[in-house]
């Protein structure tokens, strides 16, 4: 342990710069900067060139890019679709026996499904929704774990043209129902129940729930996962194995516009309810296809692609759905968690598939350095030759021990930042080119153009700021679902012309972009988004609850971690027992996710003199102490900093 932790001082005191080794560049497919070059010369027609040479078109596309501030359309006239890319191509191609996903269930089942198996899979899936009165430019809410019946869901709604709206299988009914009702989905599509660590989760109980509020669908098919009792509701409820028996295999798939809705996927914002973020078709595809390519250096032929995320968030959309597919990459999908059976699941999972390509998030590999590199250690890693990293900014620690421990020294680590709203990676290195720095998502891709502003909106050359991105993308959210103000005012409206990503961001000395996080109200834990309003609404939710203010603070894991800071009502006594119950209601209310640490009962929030809770001083507080995964009492050390913190900034606003 001496030893590694010297190690990893040694890489960052020497501020080393890993170029990529000679060995990986003999089989990149970028090696030097023409592909930046080119994009720099002129941006539309780089991805014009992407979107010919990526993507199979039924009709060509007569115009790149019309651009509206803040409004964007890319590939206009273009006729496209996304489960033709994904799947029938390449079975032309005489790529049909190649192997999609190999996919493996946590009790250790697996499959191995081929690209004609996928396609046969999903024209009978997509019959089976027509079957069910769906149709395009309909809504399909789909609330699934992940099972193979998950991408095929997805694909067939795209065959027939339907959007689909995928709410991760970790949310609470509560949750599940606004965001159908939000999109007035039409049929749901969910499983008995998933397994997780061992133990099994319902989903269909959840459906049933949400559905006592959602007047607008009027199907729901569960397919079979934990043999779970289900209570199936007459004339609305249908197993997913009888309807599929019904079906043909072959489906037409429906030529789309390439500025039709693709899929919703809502993300917390700073306000308590969830936005709808909009994807279309061809832009959409183009730039998935693009990054997951040259980020990830593909050779569809050869690699075994594992991207570690849920598809219930964007990371899976794009990364374990969309791109590989588009490419003809082999992939694995693993549905449990990392230590079912044991904590060395993952290696032996990579061992086992030869897999060469591994994406995961920071939080992860923070979990695997705090479990010891013996996990690793015992198993053959040497298949491995490129790792990626996304969702939170990553220290240089886990960088370095990624790196080491997992790549052996071997393989770079590209650092992606992207996010729900940017639809595909915006900036990271190109594994052939870029010298990495431990720490750095390095520099803006090929045909996107990031800049780092000032309070003013000035652009920084060098040194700290605020990110925004310059000029349309192909993947750019096309706004938020029924609500076109909501959009301009959200990202748009900070500064002049730009879009607002949320987060902070640094320019080195070398012109390396360095992620800050983020500066609003927008938790990160475990990589996921989580809105402070959001946990808020939902502990003043409780009857007992009088007021609420949450914070993020620094975790060694997660990342962050949700701190609830509570008020109750007159008559309600502080007790663990009452933090447990509001910990419970949040975990109710949203999902399991969003489940508080931490709950803190202060008898007074402090507040600026027009009101507003100070939140920033609060999670200094938060920071300032170490917190438990318990519940903390009114605890007079912490009432006590508040009160004198609140008296030394109260004329603040
Ligand atoms: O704060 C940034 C952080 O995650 C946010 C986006 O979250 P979400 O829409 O859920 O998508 C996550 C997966 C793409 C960003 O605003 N983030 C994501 N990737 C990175 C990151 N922060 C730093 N470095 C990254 N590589």
């Amino acid at each position: 342990m001496e030893a590694e932790t010297a190690a990893i001082e040694n890489y960052m005191s020497e501020n080393r710069l890993f170029e990529p080794s000679e060995a990986f560049k003999r089989q990149a497919l970028v090696l030097d900067n023409a592909m930046y070059d080119r994009a720099q010369v002129d941006y539309l027609e780089f991805w014009k060139n992407q979107a010919n040479e990526l993507i199979t078109w039924f009709e060509p596309f007569s115009e790149v890019c019309q651009w509206e501030l803040p409004f964007s359309r890319w590939f206009l006239g273009g006729k496209l679709n996304v489960s033709y890319n994904c799947l029938d191509r390449h079975v032309e191609a005489g790529n049909g026996d190649r192997v999609a996903y190999y996919w493996e269930g946590e009790p250790g089942d697996v499959k191995t499904v081929t690209y004609s198996d996928l396609l046969g899979e999903v024209c009978r899936f997509a019959n089976a929704l027509k079957s069910l009165g769906v149709a395009r430019g309909d809504r399909v809410a789909i609330y699934m774990p992940m099972i193979i019946e998950l991408p095929v869901a997805m694909l067939a709604c795209t065959r027939i043209g339907a959007a689909h709206s995928v709410v991760f299988g970790g949310f609470s009914s509560e949750a599940l129902a606004g965001r159908i009702n939000d999109a007035q989905a039409k049929v749901v599509i969910t499983a008995d129940g998933g397994f997780r660590r061992g133990a099994k989760i319902a989903l269909k109980a959840n459906v049933d729930v949400a559905l006592d509020e959602c007047p607008s669908v009027e199907k729901v098919v569960v397919a079979r996962r934990t043999d779970t009792e289900v209570t199936m509701v007459d004339g609305r409820d249908i197993w997913w194995h009888d309807i599929m028996d019904r079906q043909s295999s072959s489906c037409d798939p429906e030529p789309m516009d390439s500025e039709d809705l693709l899929y919703l996927l809502y993300t917390s914002g700073t306000t308590a309810k969830p936005k709808g973020i909009m994807h279309t078709t061809g832009g959409y595809l183009t730039q998935v296809a693009f990054t997951h390519k040259y980020v990830f250096d593909l050779k569809a032929d050869r690699d075994v692609y594992w991207c570690a995320a849920d598809i219930g968030w964007v990371t899976g959309h794009s990364y374990i759905l969309y791109g590989p597919l588009t490419n003809g990459a082999t992939s694995v999908i693993y549905e449990g968690t990392p230590d079912f059976p044991d904590k060395d699941r993952w290696w032996d999972i990579i061992e086992r598939y030869k897999v060469t390509i591994l994406y995961t998030a920071p939080t992860a590999i923070r979990t695997f350095m705090k479990w010891g590199e013996k996990y690793p250690a015992g198993h053959d890693l040497s298949s491995l030759r490129l790792l990626g990293s996304v969702g939170e900014p990553i220290n240089p620690e886990a960088w370095v021990w990624y790196f080491t421990h997992i790549g052996q020294e071997r393989c770079p680590v590209v650092d992606t930042w992207w996010q729900t709203e940017t639809g595909a990676i915006m900036i990271s290195a190109l594994p052939g080119v870029t010298k990495l720095k431990p720490g750095s998502a390095t520099f803006a891709l090929p045909g996107i153009s990031v800049e780092v502003v000032d309070d003013n909106g000035a652009k920084i050359e060098k040194g700290g700021g605020y990110l925004t991105i310059v000029r349309p993308w192909p993947a750019m959210l096309r706004g938020i679902y029924g609500d076109p103000e909501r959009y301009r005012e959200t990202y748009w409206s900070r500064f002049d012309g730009r879009y607002f990503a949320g987060d902070g961001a640094k320019v080195d000395d070398d012109g390396y972009l360095w992620l800050l996080g983020r500066v609003d109200d927008v938790m990160n834990v475990s990589g996921h988004r989580i809105s402070t309003t959001e946990v808020e609404s939902a502990l003043v939710d409780h009857p007992s609850v009088a007021e609420a203010a949450v914070v993020g603070a620094n975790d060694p894991t997660t990342g962050q971690a949700i701190i609830g800071f509570v008020t109750l009502k007159a008559g309600q006594v502080q007790s663990t027992e009452k933090g447990e119950e509001l910990r419970s209601h949040v975990a109710k209310v949203i999902g399991a996710i969003a489940r508080p640490k931490t709950i803190i009962f202060t008898d007074e929030l402090p507040k600026t003199r027009s009101g507003k809770i100070m939140r920033r001083l609060l999670a200094d507080v938060a920071n300032g102490r170490s917190l438990g995964d318990t519940t903390t009492l009114a605890d007079p050390g912490v009432v006590e900093e508040i009160r004198v913190k609140a008296l030394t900034s109260a004329g603040d606003d």
